[in-house]
C-alpha cells in the first residue's frame, strides 16, 4: 500500500500534512527516510517509523469505552447521544459496539470495525464471560446466591415452550455498599440476553439500583479509564481477545 495511505489510517496526519512530514525526513521505512509520500511499502513487513516510533499497522481498529449513563450502545439514535458519537473523532468507518449495554448501565464497552471478532464474542456458544458490579437494593441471602448460581427463570422459553431458565453464573459479595448503602456484589455471566442482569436479580425478589460492566472476556475496565473516555486496545489484548 502506498506509504501516505498507510499514516493516515492511522491517524498521523492528512495525506497532505503527511506529504510534508516526509519532506523534513519524519517518516522513515526500514530505518531509511521515506523518500516519497506516495512510495509503496509493505504494511506485512516493512518497519514504519514516525520521529522514530515504529507504528504497528492493523487493518482494523479496537476501542475500549467506559460508558457513561445517558448514552445508548447503538450506532445511531435520533434522540440520544451513542457509543459512536463518543469516538467519532477517531474519523473511522464501521465502527460497531460489540453487543449492548443498557442507557443506565455504564463501563466496559468495546467498539470496533473488526466485524469477525465482534461475532466471535457475542456467540451464544462460545459463553464468554461477563462480570458486572451490581449495587442493589437489599443484600442477597445464600438461598439468593444459589439460584442465581444454579439458574433462574427470568421469563425466557426455548423454543419447545418450556422454561428457558438462566446458564449458572457466579455471585461474588463485596462485603461492601455505596455511598447510598446499597449492597454492592460482582455477578459473572456467561450470556447476553436482553436486561438480563437486572431481570436475574428481579427474579430473586431485588432491584439493580447501579450497574457497570468491568470486564468482557480476557478484557478488563482499568481505573485509569475515567467514564465517558475510550483508549485504543494495546496489540496484547487484541491478540488475547482473538484466542
Ligand atoms: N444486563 C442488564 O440488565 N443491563 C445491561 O446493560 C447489561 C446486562
Amino acid at each position: 500500500m502506498r506509504l501516505d495511505k498507510f499514516l493516515s489510517e492511522l491517524n498521523i496526519g492528512t495525506r497532505k500534512q503527511i506529504k510534508e512530514y516526509v519532506k523534513n525526513g519524519r517518516c522513515s521505512v526500514n530505518g531509511t527516510p521515506a523518500s516519497k509520500a506516495d512510495m509503496h511499502i509493505d504494511e506485512n513487513s516493512d518497519e514504519i517509523a514516525f520521529d522514530g516510533v515504529v507504528l504497528s499497522y492493523s487493518k482494523f481498529h479496537y476501542f475500549l469505552l467506559n460508558k457513561p449513563a445517558g448514552v445508548v450502545s447503538a450506532t445511531r439514535d435520533g434522540r440520544n447521544e451513542t457509543v459512536l458519537d463518543l469516538v467519532a473523532g477517531e474519523n473511522v468507518k464501521g465502527l460497531s459496539p460489540c453487543g449492548r449495554l443498557d442507557i443506565d448501565t455504564e463501563g466496559l464497552l468495546l467498539i470496533t470495525d473488526d466485524g469477525e471478532l465482534i461475532h466471535k464474542l457475542l456467540s451464544p456458544k462460545k459463553h464468554v464471560d461477563k462480570i458486572y458490579e451490581v449495587h442493589i437494593k437489599t443484600p442477597l441471602s445464600e438461598g439468593d446466591i444459589n439460584k442465581l448460581e444454579e439458574g433462574v427463570n427470568i421469563g425466557d422459553k426455548k423454543d419447545d415452550g418450556s422454561v428457558d431458565l438462566t446458564l449458572p453464573a457466579k455471585v461474588e459479595v463485596s462485603g461492601r455498599a455505596d455511598e447510598d448503602g446499597n449492597p454492592v456484589i460482582f455477578l459473572t455471566i456467561h450470556e447476553g440476553r436482553f436486561h438480563q442482569v437486572k431481570r436475574m436479580l428481579e427474579a430473586v425478589g431485588n432491584e439493580v439500583i447501579f450497574l457497570r460492566r468491568i470486564s468482557m472476556g480476557s478484557l478488563k475496565l482499568d481505573d485509569s479509564l475515567p467514564v465517558g473516555e475510550y483508549r485504543s486496545l494495546t496489540d496484547e489484548e487484541v491478540k488475547e481477545l482473538k484466542k
